[in-house]
Formats: C-alpha cells, structure tokens, sequence
C-alpha cells in the first residue's frame, strides 16, 4: 500500500522499491503514486516490468566524446545483465564532457555534470543506478553526484583504447601526442610524419591508454570497491569489457536488494586504499584534486583525508605498474598483466581488506573468490612489479611545503624525465599568465637555460579561473633545439596525467590570493625544490616578501 511507502509526517519514503520511491510532490502520496504511473506507463512497460526492481542507467553518450563511443553497445549489456536478474533496466541521460571539447575548463564542466548527475538520480524513481563514464571528469563528476543522491550505484567504467602504431613504435594518447609534439616543436620531426601520426595516437574507441586521469580514475573505483574487481583496464572494445558491462547490471541488483549506499560502503578506509593504489600505479595528480573534492561530499570521511594523507601513504607505498608517463608501456599491457586484480593481490599488506564493497563482501573477501594465475615477472607482456622489486621505491605522488606554498604543491616524481631536477636549486623565469607564456616561450631571446625554474602564474582555480591543464609549460624552443628535454616548471594550475617531466602542480595558496607567495615570485628569484626534503622554497628575505606582498593586499582594517 502507499501508506506503508511514506512516512507522511517526515514527507520521506520508508521502501526503496522502485516507482514507490520519491518524495509526495502534490502533498498527497496515493495521487504522486498515481501520477507517477500515469506516465512511465506512457512509455509502454507493464505492471509486470514496473514491479521489478528499476536500475537506471546513466548514458553519457555524445558524438563528440570518443572516449565514450562504446557507450551504446554497454548500456544494451548492462541491461543484458539487469534482465536476466529480474529487474527492470532504465537508461537516461546526462551530459558528456570529453577532456578535448570542454573550453574554458572541463573542471568547471566536472562540477556541472556532478549536480546533473546528483540531481537525476535524486529525482528519478530507481533502486539502483549503474554510472556508465570514463572521460577524465566524468567518473569524479559522478562519484561526487552519486555519494550526495546516496542511492545505490556501481560504476562501469568505458575502458581504454588499444595502443596505435606508428613506424614500428607503439604510440598511444596522450602521453606520446606530447613527446612527439615536442619533437617536432624541435626540429627533430618534419611535418609528414607529426601529421602522419595524427592518425594513429588514438586508433580505437575508449579513454587515453596510458595512466592519465580517466585510467587513474578507474583504478580508484575498483579499489574503493564500487565496480567488479577486473572493470578497471578491459579494452573499450574488448568482448571483456562488454561482459563487465553485464555483470555490472547484475551487480546493480544485487545492489538494489542491500540497498547498499555509497555512503554505506565508503569508509575512510575505502579511501586509504584507494590513495595506496594512486600511488602504486604512478596516478595522476589530478586524481588528488578530484579525490578531496569526492571525500568531502561524504559526510562521516570528509576532513578526515587531507592533502597529507597522500603524502604519508605514498613514503610507504612503492610504485608496481610500468605505465606511461611513468614508465613505458600502456593499459592493455597493464590489462594483460592481470589488471587491478593482479595489483590488488600484490598490494595486499598495503590495503585495509575488510574495506567494504558494492556486492556486500569485503575486499579481502572479493579478492579471495578472484583469483588469478600470474603473468611470469619475466615474460615481456608483464607490467606489474613485485613489492619487494618495484619500478620506483616510493611515493610517485609527493606533497611539497614551504614558503611558496604553506598550503601544499603537489608532483608526480615518478614521470620526471631528469631526476636529477628533483633536488634542484635554480632562477626563476616568470611568466604572468598562459597569454605571456604563449607569446615569450619561444622568443629567441628568452633568458633562460637548461637550469631556469619555469614559474607559470594566475593558473589556478581563481586566477585563470577554473585552473586549467596548462601546468605543463613547453620546454623553450631555443633550449629544446640544443636537446634539453626536461626542466623544473611549477605552477597554480593543473596537469594532464598523461602528462611527464619534473613539473609541480597546485602550488597554494594560488597567485591571484592577496597572501600568494607564488605570486610575487620575479624573474631572477632563486628557489629552492627538494622532494626528499618535501621542501618548495623561494630564497629571498622575508621583509622583501612582505614588501612585493603589501602593496597587493586589500586593507582589512582601518588601524
Ligand atoms: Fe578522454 Fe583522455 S581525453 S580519457
Ligand atoms: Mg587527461
């Protein structure tokens, strides 16, 4: 009965069975009900389908997002899975936002795309929702919207695409559109074959195939156990990720009978272990940023992950998965190698097994009913290392302190092409903003050499705003064409995590606050970068500090 489905005097919904779910809008819950019906059943299903349970699908579907051109096939095999389970499978959409196609700054299309996906699931009358995304702010966007709505959910995520081929090497996006980008800029590539490769960077269906965002991200969720153990690396266009696709709809069900929450099954722990497994793939520092922006939506967590929990886990957690821009290989090969399951076996003295997941087991439990035979450390097909013989000790992921940036600047150490950069004293080239950079970068009378400090300012959330990816500052012509192909370069903004060199990120607080000692950073200025030390600092007195600092401030009192 409807009475029984509402608790009329708190106006909430006391089952989670369906169309019964959702608020009373018209103040009276028979005539919602009754409405309600009225118009699912305009689209033809029967009492029969509408007295299942009811698994949304969230289609992120677009033309212009080839990183989600597998989505249609998905969406018919997760209702492959709903259906053989007995549920009813819905899809709808929300908008899709490819990395490539999101100007001014896709960080702002995140934060859209997570109320739009918060809302509809919020809104729509559905026992459990499976979250179709790849792109690098689709799966943040969703996790963000989904542990708000608090419904249950599983994530599918669309899978990489295969490497291409160009000349006999292996090429993939995008950490090779960038190498081979900057040989050309040098004179070292003509312009048949840049164009050329054009062709083959991205020759499949699927999110970049190296370790960037999208497959940082996807990593993050079979951790945090929101997917099937083995939905992080099957190719976009592998029978495997279509079977994934069905297991997840079965997952979904399983998921709507718990009903199991995000904010459930998420504990600081799912977190932890989410963080260990950021730093023993070499995941992109975007992960950091969308990782805080994902905890704070839980209520019990947020606050108790802060920027140095990252850098703590990261001094015990040595980096296992030989990927681009880390190291050479790209997701398939990481796929071959066993994937999350193989990884999360390797890590398992790292992890908190008793974390919980989406079906109601343990992660402890999951991994004990996933075996996986072992790809030989020695074929050449592997990827993985061992904890006992890893590709980089420890912490691919470093959080850097100092009078630059009392609030933290975050690196990957782990994709410094000169590691020698990584305890590096040196001048400061300034560049104001993206525009400045733009017109002086490649000016033959840049004064700068191979041990210049790059400072790109007024990138950050604010100052540009919506802290865009350009946090990866080209080498200078002039210094790229004597064959120097890494540099220190910091910024306030972001990177692609496709994205290598020795580049430090999210420096804090950002140049546009009045109180930003990056700010104020001038040409000439010697700094000071030590990741052992953890230590980013500007050597120049302190009263000359205040003195640049000053004149910026607006005066908060009248004394
Ligand atoms: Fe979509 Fe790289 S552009 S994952
Ligand atoms: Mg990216």
């Amino acid at each position: 009965s409807v009475d029984s489905d509402y608790d009329l005097d708190r106006q909430i919904p006391t089952t989670a069975t369906g169309l019964r779910q959702g608020l009373p809008s018209y103040g009276d819950a028979h005539f919602s009900l009754f409405l309600r019906k009225v118009f699912i059943k305009a689209l033809g299903y029967s009492d029969d389908a509408l007295s299942r349970p009811i698994i949304g699908i969230v289609n992120t579907y677009s033309s212009f997002n080839p990183c989600h051109a597998n989505v249609p096939q998905l969406i018919e095999a997760v209702k492959r899975g709903v259906q053989l389970s007995g549920g009813l499978a819905i899809d709808f959409p929300t908008i899709s936002i490819h990395e490539s196609f999101s100007s001014p700054t896709s960080m702002f299309l995140r934060n859209l795309m997570s109320m739009d996906t918060e809302e509809m699931i919020q809104a729509q009358p559905v026992d459990a929702v499976v979250l179709i995304g790849g792109c690098d702010k689709t799966t943040p966007a969703q996790l963000m919207g989904s542990i708000s709505a608090n419904k249950p959910i599983v994530h599918l995520v669309t899978g990489p695409m295969m490497p291409g081929s160009y000349k006999g090497v292996r090429i993939g996006a995008c950490t090779d559109c960038r190498n081979n980008w900057a040989s050309f800029r040098a004179g070292k590539m003509d312009i048949e074959d840049i164009s050329a490769l054009n062709d083959e960077l991205a020759p499949t269906a699927g999110t970049c195939g190296v370790m960037g965002t999208a497959s940082t991200m996807a990593c993050i969720l079979a951790a945090l156990g929101l997917m099937p153990l083995k939905g992080a690396t099957a190719p976009a266009v592998s029978s495997a990720r279509l079977r994934i696709a069905e297991e997840s709809g079965k997952l979904a069900i399983e998921a709507s009978k718990t009903n199991l929450t995000p904010q459930q099954v998420l504990t600081r722990e799912s977190f932890i272990n989410a963080i260990t497994v950021l730093q023993a793939i070499g995941g992109s520092t975007n992960a950091v940023v969308h990782l805080m922006a994902i905890v704070n939506r839980h209520p019990d967590v947020a606050g108790k992950i802060t920027l140095d929990t990252f850098d703590e886990i990261g001094r015990s957690t040595p980096l296992l998965v030989d990927l681009k821009p880390s190291g050479q290989n790209y997701m398939t090969d990481f796929h071959n190698s066993g994937g999350m399951v193989a990884l999360l076996h390797e890590l398992k003295p790292l992890l908190h097994l008793d974390a919980l997941t989406v079906s109601g087991k343990t992660l402890g439990e999951e991994l004990a009913a996933t075996p996986y035979i072992p790809v030989p450390r020695d074929n050449p097909v592997n990827c993985l290392h061992s904890l006992s013989d890893p590709l980089y000790p420890a912490s691919s992921l470093v959080v850097l302190r100092g009078n630059i940036c009392p609030n933290g600047a975050v690196i990957k150490a782990s994709a410094s092409k000169d590691k020698r950069l990584l305890h590096h004293k040196g001048r400061a080239v300034v560049f104001k903003n993206s525009e400045d950079l733009a017109k002086r970068v490649n000016s033959a009378d840049l004064d700068a050499d191979a041990d210049s400090i790059l400072v790109l300012q007024n990138i950050g959330p604010v100052g540009n705003p919506g802290m865009p990816e350009a946090g990866m500052i080209p080498i200078p012509r002039k210094l790229g064409e004597k064959g120097v192909q890494d540099m220190l370069r910091l910024s306030d903004g972001r990177m692609s995590g496709t994205a290598g060199g020795t580049i430090g990120l999210h420096i804090s607080p950002e140049s546009s606050d009045l109180d930003s000692v990056f700010g104020i950073v001038e040409n000439g200025d010697l700094i000071e970068f030590n990741v052992k030390e953890r230590l980013l600092q500007l050597h120049v007195a302190e009263e000359e500090i205040s003195r640049r600092i000053e004149p910026t401030r607006v005066p908060t009192s009248t004394s």
